[in-house]
Order: C-alpha cells, then sequence, then structure tokens
C-alpha cells in the first residue's frame, strides 16, 4: 500500500494543495507508509476496534451461506488485497479457480501471492496495481464470473456518493452475472465508535500522527509531532468518525517553495469512516444496479457482511 516509490509531482501537488485549504486536508492514502500499516494491523488486534475481528466471526459462522448466495467462482477479485490474508480465507468455500490481488502498490502483493501460489497451486494469482478512485475495467476477463471482495468496512472512507460510484463500476465489469461480497460497519452506540477511534493505548493516535512523518519524507515539510494531536469524533448528523490533526500551538509550517501558519487548535482533516444503517447500506448497493442483497450480522449489529448479485 505504500506510496514510497511514487513521490511524483502530482502527488506532491495534492498533498500541498491539500494543505493549503481553508479546512486543510490529508488524503487517508498517505497514513499507508510502511509504519502506518504495520500502526494499522496493530489496531486491528485493539479491545476497542472491533470490526476486524466482528467480520471475522460473522465470515466463519455464516461461511455456507455466504458460499450458497454466491455460488460458482471463476475469478475472485480482492480489493485492497494488502497481505491477502482475508481473501486466502476465502479459497476453501468459494473454490475460485482465479485469485486476482488489487492494491495500490504492486510490489507488496506480489510478496504476499509468491507465498500463497505455493499453498494453493491450482488457483492462478495475479496481482494488479488498482486506485479504486479511478475507472476499473478488466477486458482480459470478459465472460467470466467475477466475485468481487471488499472486506473492513475500507468501503467507509469514501463518501457515499464516491462509494456509489464504485458500485456502479463493479455492477457494469460483472455483466450481470458475479458480484460483490462486501464488509460494512454500522452505525451503533456513540461511545463504542468512539472507543474505537480513541484506543486508550493510543495506537489509533499514532497511526493518525505518522501521516505527518510520511509526509515530511514525500513532501520534506517540517511538522514536528511534539505539537500535533490525534482528535476523533463521531459526526452524528452524517453518521461518520471524522478524525483530525490538532495543533496545539501557533505554528508555521514549511517545504520548498511555501509554508502554512496554523493557530492552536486549527485542524488537518485526515479520515472520515462512515457509518451504515443496514436499510441504507442495501439502498445504496441496489441504487447501484445489484440486482439482490443478501446480508448477515453479528448478534450486537455491530457489522454487516453483504453479498450484492449483479
Ligand atoms: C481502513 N479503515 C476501514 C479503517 C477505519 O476504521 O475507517 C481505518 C482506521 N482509521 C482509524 N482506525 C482505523
Amino acid at each position: 500500500m505504500s506510496q514510497e516509490h511514487l513521490p511524483g509531482h502530482k502527488m506532491i501537488d495534492e498533498l500541498i494543495t491539500g494543505l493549503l485549504q481553508e479546512q486543510p486536508s490529508i488524503s487517508p492514502k498517505f497514513f499507508y507508509d510502511e509504519i502506518g500499516s504495520h500502526l494499522f494491523e496493530a489496531i486491528t488486534f485493539l479491545e476497542e476496534y472491533y470490526p476486524t475481528r466482528t467480520e471475522k466471526k460473522i465470515m466463519l459462522q455464516y461461511g455456507q451461506a455466504i458460499a450458497l448466495a454466491i455460488g460458482t467462482c471463476d475469478v475472485l477479485l480482492d480489493l485492497g488485497a494488502g497481505n491477502c490474508e482475508k481473501g486466502c480465507a476465502l479459497f476453501e468455500t468459494l473454490l475460485p479457480k482465479e485469485y486476482r490481488a488489487l492494491d495500490i502498490s504492486k510490489e507488496f502483493l506480489e510478496q504476499a501471492i509468491s507465498g500463497l501460489q505455493k499453498e494453493f497451486p491450482q488457483i492462478q494469482m495475479q496481482a494488479q496495481t488498482c486506485d479504486l478512485q479511478e475507472e476499473m475495467a478488466f477486458p482480459d476477463l470478459v465472460g467470466r464470473k467475477k466475485i468481487f471482495f471488499y472486506p473492513g468496512s475500507s468501503i467507509g472512507n469514501f463518501d457515499p456518493d464516491t462509494a456509489l460510484e464504485l458500485f456502479k463500476n463493479i455492477v457494469k465489469v460483472c455483466e450481470g452475472s458475479g458480484g460483490l461480497l462486501i464488509g460494512v460497519d454500522l452505525v451503533k452506540d456513540h461511545e463504542v465508535l468512539s472507543r474505537a477511534y480513541n484506543d486508550a493505548l493510543g495506537i489509533t493516535a499514532a497511526f493518525n500522527k505518522n501521516i505527518l512523518l510520511h509526509l515530511n519524507r514525500l513532501v520534506k515539510t517540517n511538522f514536528d509531532l511534539e505539537h500535533w494531536e490525534h482528535y476523533a469524533i463521531f459526526n452524528d448528523q452524517l453518521a461518520r468518525i471524522e478524525m483530525y490533526l490538532r495543533s496545539t500551538r501557533n505554528q508555521v509550517v514549511s517545504w520548498a517553495g511555501g509554508e502554512k501558519h496554523f493557530d492552536s487548535g486549527a485542524l488537518i482533516h485526515t479520515e472520515n469512516s462512515y457509518k451504515y444503517t443496514q436499510e441504507k447500506f442495501e439502498s445504496l448497493l441496489t441504487g447501484a444496479g445489484f440486482k439482490s442483497v443478501h446480508c448477515w450480522t453479528d448478534p450486537n449489529s455491530y457489522f454487516l457482511v453483504a453479498y450484492a448479485a449483479a
């Protein structure tokens, strides 16, 4: 997932433009440098961060029902595959003929796939770079039944309009068969939500602040982590966790050719994490053109796994 290998002008411009906005922001894709990827993995083990283990439990409990709803699978397309662990957990129930792991960085995927290929020699495997905010096309997979897999509520990091566009793109690529198996976090008690993004160990705070170190390397900014703090809050109206970095004093951050003044208390927006009701998520999927939606959830209704048939 690392962006380290492409610090081109486009990326630097995007980052500087974000910092100079009236509401400064940094895209959450910049969380995932090497340290950030490890910190996110640590988050998934936290007691407060329920999504990962809840999704895993749902997948295990309803594995057979999910496989039945999906039917056969020619190609399993794993969106944001990372270390391919979640995708590979589906091999035994879905029996895909081909596995395609997609993520921002192909290098990371290729490593994961080379290990997996030995374990599952019967499955053809391929790594492919993919930016989910851009239109996807798979001309080499035309006519084959494609199952897209997008776990972990990563969909929540897109705003609902962007999520809708992504779903429409998947419906189009599916050509009337196959579909999307997706995990999404549900709206719940605000205290539970807030704790998940404000853990006692401070791992989420470290994950959030690390984005500034990543920027210091990419843009040669001089952010001093001593003077920034983690701030995460649930926005009830928009049903999303909003994450920011808050300046703890008046300060100037500079880079070659520019600078930005931050007052004490000024915020840099780093992430939104949308939470859905089951009804709202189902209507987003059907609104995108999926024909039917099957849903599975946990006893607390904390998390939802859905299969939307194209
Ligand atoms: C990757 N994504 C689904 C996580 C989330 O919950 O929105 C990222 C994260 N941010 C803070 N903690 C976890």
